[in-house]
């Protein structure tokens, strides 16, 4: 079944947009990074697209990793601030740059979480690069370093970027319509 023609209500970034900024951005962090121990670690499951895009740009050693964390659950638009990561045993830490790929920052519990973890295992820094930042929901102190758009409090999918695990595959970004909610 597809998925309907007015699951948006508003696109608000293109495929083309979004790979413009991904390559706008891949360029400050191969300047910022150049000749450092950096490892560029995903957040499962919504930064995959915004990832693949970003790491075709950046031209500087560095290792990849992929974790898991999730704050929502189930059919809600909701944050849980009860954050689960996953997988972050697996590589190394200590001495690292770390720099983190999320698809959207929105209350930051999740990089908060996460930014606690990597300085708690000794990383030589860690820092957020990040598609969406929402910070008119920010709970904590959370400064994306790379950002690519700040958006208004919607609900936004497309892009990596689900509700209710659908529509990720949607290649741009847009305010779900609220009759699908
Ligand atoms: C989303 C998104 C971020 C997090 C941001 O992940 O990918 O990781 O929420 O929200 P926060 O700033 O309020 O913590 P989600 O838990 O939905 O998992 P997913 O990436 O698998 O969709």
């Amino acid at each position: 079944m597809k998925y309907p023609n007015d699951i948006m209500s508003k696109v608000l970034y293109t495929e083309d947009q979004i790979i413009l900024k991904a390559k706008e951005l891949a360029e400050r962090i191969n300047a910022d990074y150049d000749g450092k121990p950096l490892t560029i670690v995903c957040t499962l499951k919504g930064a995959t697209f915004f990832f693949a895009d970003l790491m075709k740009y950046i031209n500087i050693n560095c290792n990849i990793e992929f974790i898991k964390a999730s704050s929502y659950v189930g059919n809600t638009t909701m944050t849980i601030g009860n954050v689960q990561i996953s997988n972050v045993m697996n590589f190394v830490i200590e001495n690292r740059d770390i720099l983190i790929v999320e698809d959207i920052v929105d209350t930051g519990l999740t990089c908060d979480k996460l930014f606690e973890y990597f300085r708690k295992h000794n990383c030589a820094s860690v820092n957020v690069c990040t598609l969406l930042d929402k910070p008119s929901r920010r709970q904590v102190g959370i400064i994306p370093k790379y950002c690519g758009y700040e958006i208004e409090d919607e609900f936004v999918i497309g892009y990596g970027l689900d509700y209710n695990e659908s529509y990720r595959n949607i290649p741009c970004v847009g305010i779900i319509n609220k009759k699908y909610i």
